[in-house]
């Protein structure tokens, strides 16, 4: 096995947030890959860093009353304290603001702008002329230009799907200042993408990303690629763009060039060469780990950028779904935006590495997080046949065999099929295929168990004259249990450290063949607890809690300043108003994305004596559409049919909430059948 050079790295998560369990999917991911490829005795390295540069938190440092200078510094120390009471094995851990970023995005913008990649034109863009500021899209609400319902963001409505430009936006406001957005002009810098079509559509099939992913950027290209804007104007936290004062480079640009920067800082202290890894010839080998909503900057700009300025490619982008919990969008008001201090707070972090492990594959479909089943998974693989078999034979060798496991192997064969299964674990593992890796160890701990089961060792210490069968049948259990936790390692690198100490022995690729006889090892103590359903439940409660402790973050710099609280109500209507509104239970038979439309859902449903009815319902941010067929809830019937770009919508459902991923939809009783009117 010849030695590979790999650097490995997660995305960089925005330095405005705090690390929760969706984020933790990547990290998780990129670290049990990192750390099997450095057991295997590669030379990998694994590096990240804080996403420091942005409108958003520009405006959040200024709201929190501190510079943001401050604010990235706090929120560095947080990220980083959650990440390694994961267990998440950086190698450096940087920040995007920092002296090296600043000197390597200068660069790479020098050798772009000399090849003549950077192009300058005017635009004109919404700005607040109280904030004085330029407003990005996300920051201009007002009525949508095509339905024109209220209250709508700048980009996109939620009530009919349309996209548009915030300048088509009627009755405009910043979200900054309330004030209203006027048109100005400045001069912007462009990267040329376009230039790089061809070599963008060679690299997307040379085997450098997923093939749902190189299917899904074929769509850009059939529009062809458009320039990428990649300056924007003060006020705005961020590098200045060289020999362009007041112009800033915008955040995805020096983002992704934060990998090297990090990776630069290990370099200088560690004495590793950079250009060796990142010279266009470079025989190392550079792996992405990123979330499927980044996929685009990730396999288009950065790719571009890079050539673009005389550096390698990574090798490859691997983009994951998305975390859901119980089957919904993490969700504040359900307790489930469940953050890694609260996890933490309550429940053993090596729980979640092995949860999300068993269900982690190569593609990029959404992994739910289901709290039954992940208490109910972790008490049956890990304490239930894992640790078990390790506490049913250690107390005999320590109390019966001095402490010393025996000299000779009771049964060869089954321990050769425990470390001949390594082979193609191992290569699960090289390919990302986690949870099939975690199946077949499952599967040897099943046969470890049955072989004990089988062998009875608690009836054989009792009898004289099998004194050594016991205490060979016990030696192999432990072996077993060595083996296995072996190839667990990359998962539970904690609980693997505290087996190291129980066996006294480091476990390792290049001598886990080799059983472990006549060989002293410690007392047995509890290696993992179960999982405890109550601390699920309080980890829960107390995300509702600290909902309310919140201070002043995303949603609320969205909002416009106005109640927080409840809805005022409405005028009064008569019951001739009311008797005029036609409300049916209906079923939904049918739920699926609308593709083209982030937020909308396309409902089928059933309303009784042979009826469906389509409806297109703005709920995708609270619901995941699979999961809503075949329940029950109601529509409104009698609403003019409406026609969409995605088709007619012939109705409406009831759903409650601010909106976004706090909406629940209503459900009659259980009893209630489809086209029955609500009264
Ligand atoms: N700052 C950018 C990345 C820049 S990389 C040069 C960013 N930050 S993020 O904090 O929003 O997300 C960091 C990573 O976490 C992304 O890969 C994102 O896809 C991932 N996730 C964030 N929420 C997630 C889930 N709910 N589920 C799975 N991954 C999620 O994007
Ligand atoms: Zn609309």
């Amino acid at each position: 096995m010849s030695t590979r050079k790999i650097l490995v790295t997660s995305a960089l998560p925005y330095a405005n947030g705090p690390i929760h369990l969706g984020h933790l999917l990547e990290y998780i991911q990129t670290d049990i890959w990192a750390r099997f490829q450095k057991a295997r005795g590669h030379e990998c390295y694994y590096v990240c860093a804080d996403d420091a540069h942005g409108t958003p938190i520009m405006l959040k440092a200024q709201q929190q009353g501190i510079s943001p200078e401050q604010m990235i510094e706090q929120t560095k120390i947080k990220h980083q304290t959650d990440f390694a009471d994961f267990a998440i094995g950086f190698d450096h851990y940087h920040s995007t603001h920092s002296e090296e970023n600043r000197e390597l995005a200068s660069m790479i913008y020098n050798r772009l702008d000399e090849k003549g990649y950077i192009k300058r034109k005017t635009i004109s863009q919404l700005y607040d002329p109280e904030k004085q500021m330029f407003l990005p899209d996300r920051f201009v609400k007002g009525d949508c230009p095509k339905c024109g319902a209220l209250d709508q963001n700048g980009d996109s409505c939620d009530v009919c799907g349309a996209t548009y430009s915030p300048t088509e936006v009627k009755n405009a406001r910043s979200v900054v200042s309330g004030a209203t957005p006027v048109l100005k002009d400045s001069e912007h810098y462009f990267f040329d993408l376009p230039a790089f079509s061809q070599m963008l559509q060679d690299w997307i099939r040379s085997g450098s990303l997923q093939d749902e992913m190189a299917n899904k950027l074929q769509e850009w290209f059939k529009d062809g690629l458009q320039m990428w804007d990649i300056s924007r104007d003060a006020p705005y936290f961020g590098f200045e763009i060289p020999r362009a004062p007041g112009k800033f480079f915008y955040v995805w640009l020096d983002a992704p060039i934060g990998y090297l920067a990090s990776f630069k800082h290990l370099c200088q202290k560690q004495g590793i060469d950079f250009d060796s890894f990142w010279q266009p010839d470079s025989t190392a080998e550079v792996y992405h780990f990123i979330g499927k909503d980044i996929i685009y900057f990730h396999s288009l700009f950065w790719p571009a950028i890079l050539e673009g300025a005389n550096l390698r490619k990574p090798n490859a982008v691997w983009a994951h779904g998305f975390v859901t919990v119980n089957g919904a969008k993490m969700s504040k008001s359900r307790g489930t935006f469940i953050k890694a201090r609260t996890y933490l707070e309550h429940l053993n972090p090596e729980y979640l590495r092995y949860y999300f492990a068993s269900k982690l594959s190569s593609s990029i479909t959404d992994l739910d997080l289901n709290l039954d089943d992940f208490t109910q998974k972790v008490n049956s693989d890990l304490v239930g046949k894992v640790v078990n078999i390790a506490s049913r034979c250690a107390g005999f060798i320590t109390k019966r065999y001095q402490g010393k496991l025996s000299t000779t192997l009771a049964e060869p064969e089954l321990f050769k099929e425990f470390t001949d299964a390594g082979t193609s674990i191992a290569d699960s593992f090289e390919k990302r295929e986690f949870a099939r890796a975690i199946r077949d160890i499952m599967t040897l701990a099943d046969k470890a168990n049955q072989y004990i089961d089988a062998k009875a060792p608690w009836v054989l210490v009792k009898d004289e004259s099998k004194q050594q069968l016991a205490h060979e049948v016990c030696s192999m259990g432990i072996n077993l249990f060595r083996v296995l936790m072996h190839y667990l390692k990359p998962v539970l690198p904690l609980m693997a450290a505290e087996v190291e100490r129980f066996l006294q022995t480091e476990l390792r690729w290049d001598n886990y063949q080799q059983p472990l006889l006549d060989h002293a090892i410690e007392p047995f103590k509890a290696l993992m607890q179960r999982v405890d359903p109550a601390k699920v439940a309080a980890m829960l409660e107390s995300s509702k809690e600290n909902l309310q402790s919140e201070p002043a973050n995303k949603a609320k710099v969205k909002a416009k300043p106005q109640s927080s609280g409840r809805e005022p109500i409405a005028e009064t209507i008569s019951i001739e108003d009311f008797a005029k509104v036609d409300l049916r239970v209906a079923k939904i038979v049918k739920a699926e994305a609308v593709e083209g439309a982030d937020k909308l859902i396309r409902l089928q449903l059933d309303i009784g004596e042979g009826e469906t009815r389509q409806v297109f319902a703005g709920i995708k941010a609270a619901y995941q559409p699979e999961l809503l067929e075949g329940r029950y809830t109601v529509m409104v019937a009698n609403l003019a049919s409406r026609k969409m770009r995605f088709g007619l919508s012939e109705g409406m459902v009831l759903a409650a909430g601010p909106g976004g991923s706090d909406l629940f939809i209503l459900s009659p009783d259980a009893g209630a059948q489809a086209g029955m009117r609500v009264k």
